[in-house]
């Protein structure tokens, strides 16, 4: 977990800080907060205090050398509401107050999130700084778009606290997937049977999709095939939404060769109805659906696959989890395949056995999905691409 700085100036959106301290927290993160004077006519310190368990700073109060020690003892300085003004003065290495210096003397990663009306964003002097930034290797948080406090509609929200406790989560990895290209397809195929009726199956999409996450935080450029989700998405992932399986494999194969590695964890439907009814059924004494195969998208990518690495993902009752692992492991010609218990279905925890193409295999578990991903991601740096985590530096 992290040490977090966060800086808050002064902008309306001050009030999301206040979640974003008690999220951080609650993530296990220690965070420590420095505000501008002018921001304490939003919020006092006293709030930033209770809610970090630190002291929350304005000034130097007794320690003249709080500029230096507080960036010092940080892993990232996050500035969250991220006023015109701030930015501008960093940009131009203006150490005004002490959020200002501490930004003047942090030598690790900087990120900015700013927040303001969408004419002081646009201004064209704050874009300039902006642009500057980012070619010093600071880490802009662009604001969203939507409808302002001011009344006015544009880009110049505070970016989602769910985006920004991503971008700690970024910040604080190291990036040795940089320039590295994965694939993944997650969550439920759907195989209509008529315009409102169809055959799926119970993914949520949620290890897919934390992958996803997981593998963006480690430096990765990710790209996710998506059918029927039921979680949040993960923020700055590119995701192409799919129905069928047909679909998918189309979807699959057109981004093939963009990929170093490629990630087959969608539930995809075995069958589709052989016919499809333009219309709605009406009810009848019975009914029987003729279903024909879909194809293995992972068996097709096995045998065109060359030198991408090639993951997949097995569901099995526990009994025969490692038999039907390996099968499908040899018969698709994978690097590894995840086999997961069937009694894990609904549970929070994570349970797999990695069966990888050297024979090796590995247990693992976690007492979340997210986390699971994580270890997972651990091994696949470690033993398929050979990057032991511990020789890498952070971002
Ligand atoms: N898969 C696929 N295309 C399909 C079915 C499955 O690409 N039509 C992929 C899944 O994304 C997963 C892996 O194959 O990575 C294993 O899926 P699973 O349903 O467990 O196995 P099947 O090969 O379909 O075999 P069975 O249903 O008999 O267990």
């Amino acid at each position: 977990m992290g040490k977090i700085l966060l800086g808050i100036s002064s902008s309306i959106a001050i009030y999301k800080a206040c979640e974003l301290v008690r999220e951080l927290k609650k993530t296990g993160h220690e965070v420590k907060v420095v505000m501008t004077p002018f921001s304490e006519r939003f919020i006092s310190r006293l709030t930033f205090h209770t809610l970090s368990g630190n002291k929350a700073y304005v000034d130097w109060e007794d320690d003249p050398l709080l500029h230096i020690n507080l960036p010092r003892w940080s892993d990232l300085f996050l500035i969250a509401p991220c006023s015109i003004n701030t930015l501008s003065k960093i940009a131009m290495g203006i150490g005004d107050n002490l959020l200002t210096t501490c930004a003047l003397s942090h030598k690790g990663l900087l990120m900015l999130a700013p927040a303001g009306n969408v004419e002081m964003y646009k201004n064209p002097v704050a874009q300039e700084h902006l642009q500057k930034l980012k070619e010093r290797g600071v880490i802009i948080v662009e604001p969203e778009e939507g409808k302002l406090v001011c009344e006015e509609e544009g880009q110049g929200k505070l970016a989602s606290i769910k985006r920004l406790l991503d971008w700690v989560e970024w910040g604080l990895r190291p990036k040795p997937l940089k320039g590295y290209r994965v694939l993944i397809t997650a969550g439920a195929t759907r195989e209509f049977i008529d315009k409102v009726r169809f055959i799926s199956n119970l993914s949520t999409g949620l290890m897919g999709l934390s992958l996803a996450r997981v593998l963006r935080w480690y430096g990765a450029e990710v790209k996710v095939i998506a059918g029927y989700t039921s979680v949040e998405e993960p923020p700055e992932v590119e995701i192409h939404k799919v129905v069928s399986a047909q679909d998918m494999y189309q979807k699959v194969l057109e981004l093939f060769d963009w990929a170093h590695m490629v990630i087959m964890n969608s539930a995809v439907s075995d069958y589709k109805p052989a016919s499809f009814y333009e219309g709605k059924l009406k009810k009848q004494e019975s009914l029987t659906l003729h279903l024909v195969k879909n194809p293995d998208i992972l068996s097709e990518l096995g045998k065109i696959k060359k030198d991408k690495i090639l993951v997949g993902f097995a569901l099995e009752e526990e009994e025969r989890l490692l038999q039907e692992g390996l099968r499908k492991l040899k018969e698709k010609n994978l690097d590894l395949l995840v086999a997961n218990p069937l009694q894990m279905m609904g549970s929070e925890e994570y349970r797999a056995v990695l069966l990888f193409k050297d024979n090796t295999k590995e247990e693992l578990y976690a007492s979340s999905k997210l986390l699971g991903a994580e270890l997972l991601v651990k091994k696949l740096l470690e033993k398929l691409l050979k990057l032991p985590l511990q020789s890498l530096p952070r971002a």
